[in-house]
């Protein structure tokens, strides 16, 4: 399915601060993902900050709780919402859940998600704890397709962040979370070009 010169439709999927979400709004808002607009960004958490920065930026937002309910049934509601505005592309930027086969089958090859590793090493959670505590002297973000393995789907793009002596879990994510900002806006551009050549 090419996109046929329209912009592209990417809905963003958060549970938290949602520091990706920006970066990524603000790549397609100055031309940096060229032809791109943010066209939903969904939590799963009510409380999300990046809720309210995303509205602070006029983009609609919508909050679809998993309230109990079997993980397909959770996803099939995220899938009608982000197919009823048209989204061509879905990216993960910090949503703390695994998806389930309805949600990949809904958007086969276009769902993204970005990791504070450089996978296959450290994932799962606390990957800047994992990457101290193996003694790691780099490691860094990636950005991959989104596949039924967790973190283990194919690879788009990574970048490479030292190690220092004496860093902390914090002072490391915070580095790591600079060049996040980047790479998901370098990823999704790359997907997108792929998706128009198609
Ligand atoms: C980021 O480190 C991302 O790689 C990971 O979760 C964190 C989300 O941060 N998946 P933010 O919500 O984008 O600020």
């Amino acid at each position: 399915m090419a996109l046929d010169g329209k912009a592209a439709r990417i809905g963003i999927l958060i549970s938290g601060r949602g520091s990706n979400m920006i970066a990524l709004a603000d790549a397609a808002g100055d031309g940096r993902i060229p032809n791109a607009e943010i066209a939903a960004v969904i939590s799963d958490q009510p409380n999300a900050a990046g809720l309210s920065k995303a509205k602070e930026r006029g983009i609609e937002t919508l909050v679809i709780e998993r309230r109990g309910r079997a993980r397909a049934e959770h996803d099939r509601e995220i899938v009608a919402a982000l197919k009823a505005r048209e989204v061509d592309l879905v990216c993960l930027a910090g949503y703390m859940r695994v998806l389930s086969r309805e949600f990949l089958d809904g958007y086969r090859g276009r769902i993204l998600n970005i990791h504070p590793s450089l996978l296959p090493s450290f994932p799962g959670l606390d990957a800047q704890r994992q990457a101290l505590e193996q003694g790691a002297k780099e490691t860094g973000c990636t950005v991959h397709f989104v596949d039924k393995t967790l973190d283990g789907g194919p690879i788009i793009a990574q970048r490479v962040v030292p190690v220092y002596e004496g860093d902390t879990v914090e002072s490391l994510s915070a580095r790591v979370l600079v060049e996040e900002h980047k790479l998901y806006a370098e990823a999704v551009s790359l997907v997108l070009k792929s998706l128009v050549a198609r």
